[in-house]
């Protein structure tokens, strides 16, 4: 099992996890070991033919005592070489076969663990909260997904077939050495154990330059798409020079991690290499003493020739293999760790009984962020069931960040919220965000068309309940002149709205849902006052059919509300009706004078 432990950035940190990926993807064993017995295979019936160069040697040497006499029972030389060579054309398509099948399983199982990761990774991360995904920069997360995912797959097709190779090399010529002279096998192998201990210290060397490779890839996803989201405000203040040299910075750092550890695994090579030629010449030396001397067969010394060539040489991939066992490993403990971020906003398993009636009471509630100071400090508010109510307060009064915990993005610190009079903690998600209609303070559209965008909650929605849904959200006009009307194209690379626009079809959006709750956050902020009444009138009548808790600045949006709360500095200072609220002659009077350009009561008598 893999040990999670929390690592500075707050990431789960992965100690085994390559361990742990195969713990993990029980599904795809079969296919490893098939694709394991193929490269095998393929393996033994690539040694083979050196072997058989070395028999046939061994034919025109010694002839009816040659090993291809004894074994086949063939006197004739002419004969037996044809046998081999017979032999040869069966080793060869059993080799090209065995290729061929090894190759498609280990790509079809890296292509297929890729996606599942991916997918399974890309699920966990859209469950994770809210607060979560804020928490840290957008590329990041892109970056494992993508990026991490990638680098696992080319490890799984090309490093670990690699690593399989190498691994029955040394066993399948070490089985010939063994079999024709212990001696030489001692003198062939003696560069091997300098290999493996060197490659263990590279390892040691190598695997933390691979972690910083990694996070550099990460803060170069994160810094670009960054820019690219926020382009309009690099050119509307020439930023460009500025921000050009920045992503130098990261892509610098980049580079300079990969080089650091390309310099490091480039630097086995020739350590290998001088092993390898250490080995080699001891078997070419001393076996053609022995060879001269009779001791072995001049068929086996060019065997063991040809084998110490093959034995070795490929040794000298080792470096290339560590590297991607390295990166492969540093990704895989990304994407692990990603997946073991636990959820700590999880639904409950409480549904309630539909039709929900709409009551909201927030009980004392507390909230912050991350590790914030509180920004609401012990609120107190109940919204009966159908009523419209209205928070308002000055910017960074805490009112968006109380309906968040009306939705539970977030959970509260202290206190409770409640929907039908059940803590919003034990309920499913369907029951308390599948009776929410939520128009967030900055709009997002989804690529896709207009009814696409509007049908977003309720996507078996009819063409006409859309349009019925834009018209009282005061967008059909404007919908019905674009080109190709409510199958226009929107969000990225389609047609761009303004502001209200956008707004409006996130109200539509929610609207449509018929929402128990409807939760508007500045919803009509960006619109036109005519357009605002408009919009008004249509949401007094949704708001017969359900409850409306609305936040606003312009007051006039929230005067009709059944109550009003004056949300300050996190903390409810007033509440009651738009009359009871100006006759009290508080705040909220006082905003309200200011924005109708009335003189305010109080001041005008001082
Ligand atoms: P809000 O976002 O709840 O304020 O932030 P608001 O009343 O809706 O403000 P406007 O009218 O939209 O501008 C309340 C406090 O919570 C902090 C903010 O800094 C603010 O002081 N906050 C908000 C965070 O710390 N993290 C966040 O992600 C959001
Ligand atoms: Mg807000």
């Amino acid at each position: 099992m893999s040990t999670v432990v929390k690592g500075d950035a707050g990431a789960a940190v992965i100690e085994h996890p390559l361990r742990a990926l195969w713990s993990r993807q029980r599904r795809y064993r079969g296919r490893f070991r098939a694709a394991v017995l193929a490269s095998t295979i393929n393996k033994i019936a690539d040694v083979a033919p050196e072997i058989l160069i070395g028999v046939a040697i061994d034919v025109v040497v010694r002839g009816q005592d040659s090993w291809a006499a004894s074994l086949l029972g063939v006197e004739s030389r002419y004969a037996q070489l044809a046998w081999l060579a017979a032999i040869n054309v069966v080793v060869w398509i059993i080799e090209s076969l065995s290729e061929y099948v090894a190759a498609v399983l280990w790509r079809g199982l890296s292509q297929g663990v890729e996606h599942d990761l991916r997918v399974e990774a890309y699920d966990h991360a859209q469950h994770l909260d809210l607060g979560w995904h804020e928490a840290r920069p957008r590329g990041t997360t892109l970056a494992t997904l993508n990026d991490d995912v990638n680098q696992l797959e080319r490890f799984l097709d090309i490093g670990v077939p690699a690593i399989l190779q190498t691994i029955l090399n040394v066993l399948l010529v070490g089985l010939v050495f063994a079999a024709a002279s212990m001696q030489l096998t001692l003198l062939a192998f003696l560069p091997i154990p300098l290999i493996i201990a060197g490659s263990l210290l590279f390892q040691r060397r190598l695997e933390p330059l691979y972690v910083r490779v990694r996070s550099a890839v990460a803060d170069l996803s994160g810094a670009l798409q960054a820019n690219l989201a926020g382009i309009a405000t690099i050119k509307a203040f020439t930023a460009e020079e500025r921000e050009r040299e920045r992503i130098e910075q990261v892509s610098g750092a980049y580079r300079r991690a990969n080089e650091a550890a390309i310099r490091s695994s480039a630097a086995f090579v020739p350590l290998v290499r001088v092993a390898i030629l250490a080995g080699f010449t001891c078997t070419l030396l001393f076996g053609g003493w022995a060879a001269l001397n009779g001791t072995i067969e001049v068929g086996l010394y060019s065997v063991l020739v040809f084998m110490t060539q093959r034995l070795l040489w490929p040794l000298t991939d080792v470096a290339e293999v560590l590297d991607l066992y390295q990166r492969g490993r540093a990704s895989t403990a990304r994407i692990l760790g990603l997946l073991n971020e636990p959820i700590e906003v999880p639904q409950g398993d409480r549904s309630l009984a539909k039709p929900v009636a709409g009551r909201v009471e927030i009980e004392q509630v507390r909230a912050g962020y991350a590790d914030g100071p509180d920004v609401l400090h012990g609120i107190d508010m109940v919204v009966p069931a159908g009523e419209t109510h209205a928070i308002v307060g000055s910017t960074g009064a805490g009112k968006s960040s109380l309906l968040r915990l009306i939705l539970r993005f977030d959970d509260p610190r202290g206190g409770r919220v409640l929907l039908d009079g059940v803590d919003v903690r034990d309920l499913d998600w369907d029951s308390l965000r599948g009776s929410m209609g939520y128009v967030a303070q900055d709009i997002y559209l989804f690529a896709g068309t207009i009814a696409e965008n509007i049908a977003y909650g309720r996507p078996n929605a009819t063409r006409e309940q859309i349009i019925a849904a834009a018209r009282a959200a005061a967008a059909a006009d404007f919908i019905e002149v674009l080109p190709g009307a409510y199958d226009a194209t929107v969000g990225e690379n389609g047609v761009t709205l303004s502001g209200g626009q956008r707004q409006r079809i996130a109200l539509a959006r929610a609207l449509l849902r018929e929402p128990a709750v409807l939760v508007l956050d500045e919803a009509t902020s960006a619109v036109d006052n005519e357009t605002e009444a408009a919009i008004q009138k249509s949401l007094r009548r949704a708001g017969e059919r359900c409850t409306t808790i609305v936040v606003a600045h312009r007051l006039s949006t929230v005067r009709h509300a059944h109550r009003i709360w004056v949300l300050d500095g996190g903390r409810v200072t007033e509440a009651g009706t738009h009359d009871e609220l100006v006759a009290a002659g508080g705040s909220y009077a006082a905003l309200w004078a200011v924005q109708t350009g009335e003189p305010e009561p109080e001041r005008a008598s001082v």
